[in-house]
Parts: structure tokens; sequence; C-alpha cells
């Protein structure tokens, strides 16, 4: 007998060949290799030893008949099973790290996910829509790809960041509800969850405020949850406003899987704390801490690594406490003189814990917490990847000031709407101002954003001028759409997000290369076709450019 594995897009099945059936099949069988490519004819029958660890375990196909349509050198990575091949080779030679169990299994959900956000946005009213990829420059804050004209020479289209601008004009056409499932093109540095070239879910739609856009997502990604992966998601997802979430998880993408909130510690000033801790508290300092519960996994080297990062994030003190029932110990208890017992009763809310306690800027505090909080619970817990826990993050900052640029900039984008109860101060005060905007986060990781849109040109014109943006700067840049806002804008908002994303996420995957057929390395290269490659003499002639510089 010979038993074969063969493999198909749906999985593999065993086959039989047995020499006493055929003697002709059998001795075609015994050439047979690794990935060659065959047509068999046979009987479906129960195994006699089924194998409970694959869907097809119980069954095997009684061979009678065999074509050899295709040999097969050896592959150069493993394909059968997870290889430890680098991921340059697996890129390389990507069509055969594809046919891996695990590749394959993503590739077709991210199929179902688009389908299934395709079929709940078709069924709620939402039309696709497509808008240009040769385009001018769009402002989602990163650096264009850029595409040289040949009819126009010296001059050169941009690659859309996102499709954010022809959405809103689609809305001034009167669509009402549209939405794409598109690519996007981004020239920055590339990360784990970053591509420079991504899919994004985009929709917009008009007469629509915060609601109408929490209730259409939540629904969506019920309905995703439901029918790819057959889990119930909680709706409403929970909500916190962008100031809740920075106080509790110092933070505006909280993993929600570890329950530890950064705690308010002013309690502890009134143990008689030493002469600095109330100079640093007169001068607007803060005291802030995580409780998480003992564990003997955060070590003296892990806290020293803590003390180390306080001083990157300029954090003024560090200092920890262990609490076992009712008796402590630690450096926390030298800075102040009293004993510190009935105030940690106050707030504490596990039988033997661990505080960390920062001062400093509140910032720097809150930024700080928000990084032990997840790095503790990473060290302390194993969180599993296949629980999902969503939250939206609303009403961010319209505007945060950079340092590098010495200006206001968006902290979403330009047309994102202030609130209305803010849009007074956006002159004198724009730090103050709240935005109509939103992001969603599953396990820490932004997952999309959006906004209510401006749709009155004074205000936009308003806003620009904030971001320092000339009177023929903006015309140059976004003249088109101050143009459209004056015929008969409707109030409109949408979002959008990373489809790259949502698959990594859903799938458990660390990377969203591990969900995207072909996609660069962090360096930017495709190593499978050697993108990006040198063009010819007369190519660069016909587009009236020359090169400086080749890199090799
Ligand atoms: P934003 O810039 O937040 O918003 O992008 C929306 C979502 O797109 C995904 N994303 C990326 N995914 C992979 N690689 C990248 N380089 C990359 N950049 C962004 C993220 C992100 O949350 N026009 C606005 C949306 C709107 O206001 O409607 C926009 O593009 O998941």
């Amino acid at each position: 007998m010979i038993f074969v594995d063969l493999r198909d897009r749906s999985g593999i099945v065993q086959l039989v060949f047995n020499e006493q059936h055929s003697k002709e099949v059998y001795e075609k069988a015994k050439d047979l290799r690794s990935e060659w490519v065959i047509r068999i004819e046979g009987e479906v029958r129960r195994r006699e030893n089924p194998n409970p660890q694959i869907t097809t375990g119980e069954f095997e196909v009684f061979v009678s008949d065999i074509d050899i349509l295709n040999e097969a050198e050896t592959s150069p990575i493993g394909v059968v099973k997870q290889s430890d091949a680098s991921e340059e080779l697996r890129l390389r030679y990507r069509y055969l790290d594809m046919r891996r169990s695990e590749m394959r299994d993503n590739i077709i959900m991210r199929h179902k996910i688009a389908s299934a956000v395709r079929h709940y946005l078709n069924e709620n009213g939402y039309i696709d829509i497509e808008t240009p990829f040769l385009t001018k420059s769009t402002p989602e804050g990163a650096r264009d790809f850029l595409v040289p004209s040949r009819l126009s020479k010296g001059k050169f289209y941009a690659l859309p960041q996102s499709p954010q601008i022809f959405k809103q004009l689609l809305m001034i056409s009167g669509f009402e509800k549209y939405y794409q499932i598109v690519r996007c093109f981004r020239d920055e540095d590339l990360r784990a969850d970053r591509q420079p070239e991504f899919t994004q879910i985009d929709i917009e739609a008009s007469f629509i405020e915060q609601e109408g856009i929490y209730a259409l997502i939540d629904g969506m990604f019920e309905s995703i949850l439901k029918r790819c992966y057959s889990k119930k998601l909680d709706i409403p997802i929970k909500r916190f406003t962008y100031d809740e979430a920075m106080q509790l998880y110092g933070t505006d993408r909280p993993d929600l899987r570890y329950a530890v909130q950064i705690k308010d510690l002013e309690e502890f000033s009134k143990a008689k704390p030493k002469e600095f801790i109330v100079k640093g508290l007169k001068n607007n300092k803060r005291l802030y801490g995580i409780e998480v519960p003992l564990s003997e996994k955060v070590t003296r080297k892990v806290l020293d690594f803590y003390s180390m990062l306080a001083k990157q994030e300029k954090v003024d003190i560090f200092t920890w406490l262990k609490s076992d029932r009712g008796t402590s110990s630690g450096p926390l208890l030298k800075l102040f003189e009293e004993d510190m017992q009935k105030y940690i009763d106050r707030v504490t809310d596990y039988e033997s814990s661990l505080f960390l306690m920062a001062m400093g800027e509140k910032r720097c505090v809150l930024s700080f917490l928000g990084k032990l909080r997840t790095n503790v619970a990473e060290i302390t817990e194993t969180a599993s990847k296949d629980r999902f826990e969503f939250c939206w993050i609303t009403d961010f900052p319209l505007f945060e000031w950079s340092d590098p640029e010495e200006r206001y900039v968006s902290v979403h984008h330009p047309f994102t709407s202030p609130k209305d109860e803010d849009a007074g101060r956006i002159k004198n005060d724009p730090l103050s101002v709240k935005s109509k905007s939103y992001d969603l986060v599953l396990n820490g990781i932004e997952l999309g954003g959006g906004s209510i849109r401006i749709h009155d040109t004074e205000i936009q014109r308003e806003i620009f001028s904030i971001l320092g943006l000339s009177e023929s700067e903006r015309n140059q840049k976004f003249g088109f759409l101050l143009d459209a806002l004056k015929y008969g804008a409707p109030p409109h908002g949408g979002i959008a997000f990373g489809l790259d994303r949502i698959v990594m996420m859903l799938q458990g995957e660390d990377s969203i290369r591990d969900v995207i057929p072909f996609p660069k390395t962090t360096s930017g290269l495709c190593p499978l076709t050697g993108a990006p490659d040198n063009i010819s003499k007369d190519q660069l002639t016909g587009l009236g450019l020359s090169v400086d510089k080749i890199q090799e």
C-alpha cells in the first residue's frame, strides 16, 4: 500500500494505492514526489484507522486511476509545516509560502471578511463607488507616492493616501451612502501593522452624526464576527472619550483584555510626603499609579527596567510598594513619614498587590503608566488572542502642537468638525477644542478612525488658517473642495478601517504581512518581483526625468 496526502484549497485528503487493485496505477504512485500535481479517480470510503486531528480524517480515497499533470522541483521553503525560512525567503517564494495552511486560511478569511462587509453595507443601503488612483496629494499627513506624468512633463500625480476628499465630493454629488474597499498608498516608515500599500474599508454618509456611525459600525463588526467566526459580539461597543481613555489607560489605544486602570494616588499625599513631593504637587505635578496583583514574574530586574523607562519618559519619580495582606514593603514607604497602611487600604482592590507609583507632569505620568500597564499584563497574564475587546475612543482634540513643524497640526485631518460647543474657541484657545472624531480600537490596535466633517466653507477656511496654510496654499491644495462646499454640501461624516489590520487581529497574527498575499518587506521591497527597480533611459527621457543617484 502507498499513502499520499492530496491537497487542494479546501485542505488535504488521504489517497490509498493498493498493488493488488491496479499494478499500473500503483507503479505510477511509487514515483510521486512532494508537490507534484495529479488527477485521480477512486472510491471515497471510511478509513479503518481514522485520524481525528484532520477534518477529512474519517475518510480516504481508494485510487483506481491516476494522471501525473506536472512534476515539481524541491521547494526552497517548507510547504506542509511552518518552516523556519527567513521572511525574505518566504516572500521571494510567496506563491509557495501561500500553499501553507496558515497562509491559505488567512487569505480565505480575508475574502470572507471583505464579503461580509460588502454584504452588510449593501444591505444597509450603501453603494460601492470607485475613486481615482492618479490624483493630487490627499491630507492624511504621510508622504505621497508620486507618479510622473508623460503628457504634462515635469508634473506628478500623487497616489491617494485615502479617498478622503473624493468621498466628501461624492456626498456633495448627492450619493448619501458610499463605501469602497480600496487600496491606499502611504510612503511612511513601515512596522508590523503598516504597509506602503494597504486596503481600507472606506465609508461616508450624509445627514449622519456620531451615533449613526457608532450604530452602523457596531453592527458591521457584529456581522463580521457572526458570519466569519460564529462569535457573538456584545453591542453597543464600549465608548471612552479621549480624555477618559488617557486618564484610565494612559493611551488612546487601550487593550481592554487587561482590567487594570490607572489610579489617582493623591490620597497618598495626606501621609506626610517628603518635601520634594509636596513641592511637586504644588507645581501641578500629579501622583498616579497602577495596582496589579502580586506576582513573582515582576522581578527586581523588571522593576529596574521600569525605572529606566521612567527616565526616558520624563517622569520625575517612579517607585513601588508591595502590599501583602496588610503588610507593606518597598521603596515607596521611604517617601512618606506616616504609616502608609491606612492610605493603601483606602485605594487597594486586591489582598496582595504591587503598586507602581509615578509622579510628574500629568501627560508624561499617564503615558508612562499606560506602558507599564500593558507590560505588566504581558508578563503576568497570557492574553488570549481569540478574545476580542473592542472600544470606541471619541472626542479627540482637534489640534495638537507639533514641535518640529512649529505649528498646530490636525489630530485626524483638516476636514474634521469641531464639537459645536467648542467651535467658538478655535482662534483663541485651539488646543482646548475637541472634535467630532472617533477611532475604533481592538485589543490595543487602532482598526479605524473617522469624523463628522466640516460642511461650512467659513469654518473650513478658519481651520486651514490655524494650521498655518496661506490663502494661496489652501487654494492650490484644496481649492476644489472649498469650491465644492459652496454648492449645497450636506452635513456628512464617515470612517475608514484598515482591512489588513482587521484580518490580522481577528486571525491572531502579529503582522499584517501574514494576511496580505504579496506584501513588501519592512524596507519597502518586493523580494518576489524585485520592485522597486531601475527604468530604462528611454523611459526616463519620455517622462522628461533624469536620475541623480541610484541606490544599489
Ligand atoms: P486613517 O489615516 O486613520 O484615516 O486611516 C484609517 C485606517 O487605515 C489603516 N491604515 C493602515 N493600515 C496599514 N498600513 C498603513 N500604512 C496604514 N495607514 C492607515 C488603519 C487606520 O485606522 N480618511 C481617513 C478616514 C476618515 O476620516 O474617514 C483615514 O484615512 O487601520
